[in-house]
């Protein structure tokens, strides 16, 4: 990897941070920091896919074309037509039969990958709880601690040692707010869990959810502390209710609350039970079950109930449940398709200078691949083999569902393979799509959505221009049923059935087929107005 160029197609980027790591991380200029390294293929949040090279850093508000070069090529040229490929893709994915290499052998069967973000409001403790989990699991070294400890001592910002572990750049750290999402690695008995710590405050809404789409399961994180709870939890001001509202959007179900900050409030049961009871309350109004929640105390300040039992005897007098490590390990991971016919959208494309050889990067969200693999590149549909994989810049042999790689590839002209496409089963094509029906919820403080409305819709690594056309219903949030058919307008808070009409197709899935390509989230001016899943591909006539 080191030797090969990177070609940046990304425009806006946020998720920049695990971007900026990654390209540091494969010129060698930087070791990872304890637990916390690059992921290029936890994927930065969108990319658009025109051929300039740009930099990460460019503004993400900035207005963009939304035309993709990618897009314009599924209609043109040699490659085939999305309507070609659209009735190919009817072929049924349940004749699909795996290979024998394809299943999980009992060596990579033992850890499951979970994804799992961490969210809630600004300065409840997200990032230092993250750095200190990573410090006891040995992914932070005692020398790394002790010069975060310095350093923000000198700053006059010694509460903020273990966040700056995740909090990395200058900004981040002159401000004491986390702005981007950091990635972090840690194990527990069953799961390689990926760590997401996520953006509280609300300029940053928009980073959040780009990290909220990878999730699996979330801990939410909430402050115990007097004032702290009420401002986090209040319904204008406070991120509490919109990050759970986010992460339920995305059909994220398990989620562990971790009640921070426990020492400030002497450890009070009396306090816990109020916020457990309210946050509660609140969560089930969004239809999370209550068997999904797991409620844990802590104080990531003073090191209780993180991966031990309390030893203070204020909390354990009254807890006796599972620290915050167990309630990971509890988490059910989303399982491994390995089964299912290949799916990887591709979240980076990496070119060498000389020989014209092309890698694409990313997730395998379903399937598995090896050398000699045959697959197809979507939506362009060129097909081609596998000719080498690389996995944390090391060379592999097989990556199967859950598995972040780099795949080079043969035979496949390299302008045909773009971040926001997919590679899959030549048999078994991702569908295309321009038109769709969504289920959505419209954030806080968005313009309200209207039948015409002109959005920029973001599904995995693609985006592209899209019309609202149809506004089908109005939602009840407790229940999801509709409560009113052809509403004339969506505003903040609602949730909606509606249908958008995309400009040019992008590769997509309904939720229920594959929760990465089925998330989606819609922005207008620089900011996320809705976001939620695709529940159906409406076939154009
Ligand atoms: P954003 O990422 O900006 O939303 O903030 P955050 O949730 O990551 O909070 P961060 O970890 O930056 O911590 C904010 C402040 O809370 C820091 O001063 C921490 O030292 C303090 N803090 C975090 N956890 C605890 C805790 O358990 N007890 C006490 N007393 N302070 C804590
Ligand atoms: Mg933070």
């Amino acid at each position: 990897m080191k030797q090969k160029e990177r070609q940046d197609t990304s425009v806006h980027n946020p998720l920049k941070k695990e971007r900026d790591r990654s390209e540091t991380s494969s010129q060698g200029r930087h070791a990872h920091i304890g637990g916390v390294k690059s992921s290029k293929s936890v994927p930065k949040a969108k990319a658009d896919s025109s051929h300039e090279t740009t930099s990460s850093s460019k503004n993400m508000e900035a207005s963009e074309s939304l035309t993709s070069t990618m897009n314009k090529m599924s209609l043109t040229g040699e490659a085939e037509t999305s309507r070609d490929i659209k009735s190919r893709s009817a072929r049924s994915k349940s004749n699909h039969k795996p290979e024998e290499w394809m299943l999980l052998d009992k060596e990579s069967d033992i850890l499951t990958q979970l994804n799992l973000a961490i969210v809630g409001h600004v300065d409840s403790g997200k990032s230092t709880l993250s750095g200190r989990l990573l410090h006891l699991l040995g992914r932070i070294s005692q020398k790394q601690m002790h010069k975060f400890e310095k350093e923000a001592k000198l700053q006059g910002k010694g509460s903020f040692a273990y966040a700056w572990a995740l909090d990395e750049s200058a900004e981040e750290r002159e401000r004491g707010i986390t702005m981007t999402v950091a990635v972090a690695y840690f194990n527990t008995k069953r799961h390689h869990v990926v760590l997401l710590d996520s953006p509280g405050h609300k300029d940053f809404v928009p980073n959040m959810i780009a990290g909220a789409t990878q999730a699996d399961a979330a801990i939410l994180v909430v402050d115990a502390s007097i004032g702290a709870f009420e401002a986090g939890f209040d319904n204008l001001k406070g991120q509490t209710r919109e990050h759970a509202r986010v992460l339920r959007g995305f059909g994220v179900e398990q989620v562990i609350v971790a009640v921070n900050k426990m020492d400030i409030v002497g450890y009070s049961k009396d306090r816990f039970d109020l916020i457990r009871q309210h946050v509660g309350s609140f969560l089930q109004s969004c239809r999370f079950k209550e068997s999904s929640l797991t409620w844990v105390p802590l104080s990531a300040m003073e090191n209780q109930n993180l991966v031990s039992a309390p030893s203070e005897s204020r909390l354990s007098s009254w807890y006796q449940g599972p620290c915050l490590l167990d309630a990971v390990d509890s988490v059910n991971s989303p399982g491994r398709d390995v089964s299912k016919p290949l799916l990887m959208p591709i979240c980076d494309v990496v070119r060498s200078n000389s020989h014209g050889q092309v890698s694409a990067c990313g997730k395998l969200e379903a399937g598995a691949v090896r050398s000699g693999s045959k697959i197809m590149v979507m939506p362009s549909g060129e097909q081609g083999t596998v000719r080498s994989l690389e996995r944390d810049s090391q060379g592999c042999t097989i990556a199967r569902a859950g598995d972040n790689v780099a795949i080079a590839l043969q035979g496949i002209d390299a302008n045909q393979v773009m971040a926001g496409g997919v590679l899959c089963h030549p048999d078994y094509p991702v569908s295309v799509a321009t038109h769709l029906e969504l289920m959505v919820l419209v954030l806080e403080g968005a313009t309200p959505i209207l039948l015409g409305s002109q959005l920029e819709f973001h599904v995995h690594h693609a985006k592209e221009a899209a019309t609202v056309v149809k506004l089908v219903a109005m939602l009840d949030p407790k229940t999801g049923e509709p409560t009113k058919k052809s509403p004339r307008c969506l505003t903040a808070k609602q949730s909606a059935m509606l249908e958008v009409s995309l400009h040019y197709p992008v590769c997509v899935e309904t939720f229920s087929e594959s929760r990465a390509l089925g998330r989606v989230f819609l922005r207008s001016s620089g900011r996320t107005v809705a976001m939620g899943k695709v529940t159906r591909i409406i076939q154009d006539s």
